[in-house]
């Protein structure tokens, strides 16, 4: 997807090892579309050299303010100009200090201080040992740049270069990828509670066995990530799947439909809207043997017996706070035929003013799907796309029934 298509990005950096992931992040803003002017301080090409990143780039990297290939001879000014944004990646305790204080004898700092505030957004990726991440003076700076208009990214925990284990460790570029992303994304949802569950659930017969289906958990999360984007406080309820988390979205790991429900019921009280992409088993068998059955050698097959569970989505489309308005439910049905009919069906039998349909064995496991939605005006199609657009499409079909008033 070209996600920065028309984009244009400076991307600074000063010194620090994590430059060797600025190449890849650098990459990474061009295979989504951007184009990226690199600027350099003298420190970061001690770590890595303009040669690789005007490669990597396509464009001559600029390090000095004195840059004579410049007609007017103000690099600082015709560089920032034509930006979306600059992204300084990796941000050095040194250069937040030189941001803090408004410096500007080297280029990159001259151009931060020269930018048009109101038009030119400014990203700090911080990247330095822990220390000097902890330290009074660096915290007192990252407060004061931020106050000053400066958005400051997160930093990693882990091992860092020096041998030392903690906070400061630059996001690794695919992180800060979606990062950029995510700030570029119309907040259509700020404020907004979003809870979503996601994946199937796991019925256990017995400790090694169990009941469970073959949804993958994509489509959920991928909500969660555009609902987050959109500026939404998200928290995300999966049955059992290998997906890594949306940044930024809060996770709850659950097995069974009744474990997703009692998580449900915790959060979707603070939530204001509720998105039901599980495909939770129907049923579950009615007793979990404690110990794994055996054959006994007789040729015998056990028999199962099972009970319903807990329909999740109209529990919570019933509850007090869904009926009083204040809880927006969404609900998907997959189905195998006839669509439209059965999810105009299912929307009134669940009770929720949005519902959506796909047909199951079509998007199970696949990375696109397409949708149908249905509420009380009629239906309404999402042609097949990637879940990732899809879920950009439904997140903004929410965000205007959200901030409809209520009828
Ligand atoms: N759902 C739920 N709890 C359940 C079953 C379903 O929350 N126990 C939610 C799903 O997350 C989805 C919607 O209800 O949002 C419809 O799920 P689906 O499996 O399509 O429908 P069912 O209610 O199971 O009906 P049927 O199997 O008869 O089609």
């Amino acid at each position: 997807m070209n996600e920065l298509a028309g984009k244009h990005i400076v991307l600074g950096l000063s010194g620090g090892v994590a430059c060797y992931k600025s190449a890849e992040l650098c990459r990474a803003l061009i295979k989504e579309g951007a184009t990226v002017q690199v600027v350099m301080t003298e420190a970061a090409a001690q770590f890595i050299t303009p040669v690789t990143m005007q490669a990597l780039s396509n464009r001559p990297v600029y390090g000095s303010q004195w840059d004579a290939r410049e007609a007017n001879n103000m690099p600082h000014i015709n560089l920032s100009r034509e930006a979306d944004a600059i992204l300084i990646a990796p941000c050095s305790a040194d250069f937040v200090a030189r941001l803090a204080q408004g410096r500007a004898d080297e280029l990159l700092s001259l151009l931060c201080l020269a930018r048009p505030q109101d038009r030119i957004p400014l990203l700090l990726a911080p990247a330095m040992n822990r220390e000097m991440w902890a330290h009074p003076a660096t915290q007192r700076n990252l407060a004061q740049v931020a106050q000053d208009g400066a958005t400051v990214l997160a930093v990693g925990h882990g091992d860092q270069a020096c041998g030392e284990t903690g906070d400061g460790r630059m996001l690794e570029p695919g992180e800060l990828l979606d990062e950029v992303i995510a700030f570029f994304t119309p907040k259509v949802l700020a404020g907004q509670k979003v809870l979503v569950t996601a994946g199937p659930t796991f019925e256990a017969i017995d400790p090694v066995r169990g009941i469970t289906n073959h949804s993958s958990g994509k489509m959920g999360f991928a909500i969660a990530r555009a609902a987050r984007e959109a500026g939404a406080e998200v928290t995300l309820v999966a049955g059992p799947v290998h997906l890594a988390t949306p940044r930024g979205v809060q996770r709850i790991n659950v097995q069974s439909a009744q474990e997703m429900l009692a998580a449900v019921e915790i959060h979707a009280q603070q939530a204001t809207v509720f998105i039901a992409t599980a495909a939770v088993a129907d049923w579950r068998p009615a007793v979990a043997s404690e110990q794994k059955i055996k054959k006994d050698g007789s040729g015998q097959t056990p028999v199962l017996g099972f009970v319903e569970n807990p329909d999740i989505l109209a529990t919570v489309a019933q509850s007090q706070h869904a009926l009083a308005g204040d809880l927006f439910c969404v609900g998907f049905a997959a189905e195998s035929h006839d669509l439209l009919a059965h999810a105009s069906a299912k929307r009134v039998r669940k009770g929720v003013p949005l519902l959506v349909g796909n047909i199951g064995p079509a998007t199970f496991g696949q990375d696109d799907n397409a949708l149908l939605l249905v509420d009380a005006q009629g239906h309404r199609e999402l042609p097949r796309a990637s879940k990732r657009v899809l879920a950009q499409q439904l997140v903004a079909e929410i965000a205007d029934r959200r901030t409809a008033p209520k009828t």
